[in-house]
């Protein structure tokens, strides 16, 4: 492959909402905007291992489930304590209802 794989389709999230997904050893959160927009970050909080799509979406922000750190997920820059380095950010572009991120 070039890189690009099969995340979930368009319809599995909902507008300002994200999705966890599983590949291999990796996790990723896959985001929908308010503007329906899709995009997708590591899976884990960088503070410590929780899971960012059990966490809260409001506007461009995801709100860690752990200690509430956040961070925008469109750029993954972090937004303040306890959070302090920035998410990795994944391409993700959108193929006939299917969402595909780009991890290679
Ligand atoms: Fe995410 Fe602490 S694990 S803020």
């Amino acid at each position: 492959s070039n890189g690009w794989i099969e995340a979930c389709a368009a319809d599995d999230i909902e507008e300002e909402d994200v999705l966890r997904f599983d590949h291999g050893e990796q996790s990723f959160a896959i985001y929908r905007s308010p503007d329906d927009a899709f995009f997708a970050t590591d899976g884990f909080c960088t503070h410590e291992r929780a899971h960012l799509a059990d966490g809260l979406v409001m506007g461009d922000i995801i709100e860690c489930p752990k200690h509430n750190g956040r961070f925008n997920y469109r750029t993954g820059e972090a937004k303040g304590a306890p959070v302090c380095v920035n998410l990795k950010t994944f391409p993700v572009k959108v193929v006939d209802g299917k969402v595909l991120i780009k991890i290679g």
